[in-house]
């Protein structure tokens, strides 16, 4: 029986992921790379800043050492949180604070459990950190989904054992990361036929089957 929901951040509760691919596009200009793609940037869903850069990287014929790797990723970030710097509840997606109030209402407890070291800025800034009871995120852990890692420390936080989580995801990383925790998981967004999810909607918003995902 479920009675914890850990949700991803980014392209699940708030529309940053787009904020992500120009951050991205910024700095891959700089770097000469002329071929990064929204392809590509969709390897990037999920996965951590680190991670993220290696996918920019790989369209790349110069090679870079790790302390030039870390320069790289905070370069991207500071591009990044120029673009947050506006950023208030209209990143919001749609129906996600109805969504978040109703199940909050029916007793489960709420977590993020996000790739993103950012994440506790954003929730600020959107208003939605009264919604949740804990977050999990890119500042408590080292291995990046796929691995289980950002789920179990969200699952551990609320005082659940991992069979008593559902996951929303937007990324297939996401996706295996919950199955690897052993985690149910729904997934939403654009690809959200594809990932591979115990349940799948279109948008959280569109979810119908609450009952039958939570049983
Ligand atoms: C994930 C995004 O939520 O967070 C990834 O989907 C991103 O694209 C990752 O790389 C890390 O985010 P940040 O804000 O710590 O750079
Ligand atoms: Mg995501």
């Amino acid at each position: 029986m479920i009675k914890g929901i850990i949700f991803d951040l980014d392209g699940v509760l708030v529309s940053t992921d787009e904020m992500h691919y120009q951050a991205w596009k910024r700095l891959a200009g700089e770097l000469g790379i002329t071929a990064f793609t929204r392809a590509d940037n969709e390897r990037q869903r999920g996965v951590s800043r680190m991670a993220s850069l290696e996918v920019v990287l790989e369209k790349s014929d110069k090679v870079y050492n790790e302390e030039e790797k870390i320069a790289l990723a905070e370069k991207k970030n500071g591009y990044y949180l120029e673009l947050l710097e506006h950023m208030d509840d209209s990143a919001v997606l749609e129906g996600v604070k109805n969504v978040l109030q109703f199940l909050k209402d029916k007793g489960y407890l709420l977590a993020v459990g996000s790739a993103s070291k950012n994440a506790p800025a954003i929730l600020e800034k959107t208003g939605l950190m009264p919604y949740l009871d804990k977050v999990s995120c890119g500042l408590d852990t080292t291995k990046s989904k796929p691995d289980p890692e950002v789920f179990l420390v969200a699952a551990k936080k609320l005082g659940l054992p991992p069979e008593e989580c559902l996951v929303v995801e937007d990324s297939k990383a996401g996706i295996e990361a919950a199955k690897a925790g052993l985690m149910r998981s729904l997934g939403v967004g654009p690809f959200y036929q594809t990932l591979g999810a115990d349940f799948c909607a279109e948008a959280l918003c569109k979810v119908q089957n609450w009952e039958e995902v939570l049983l």
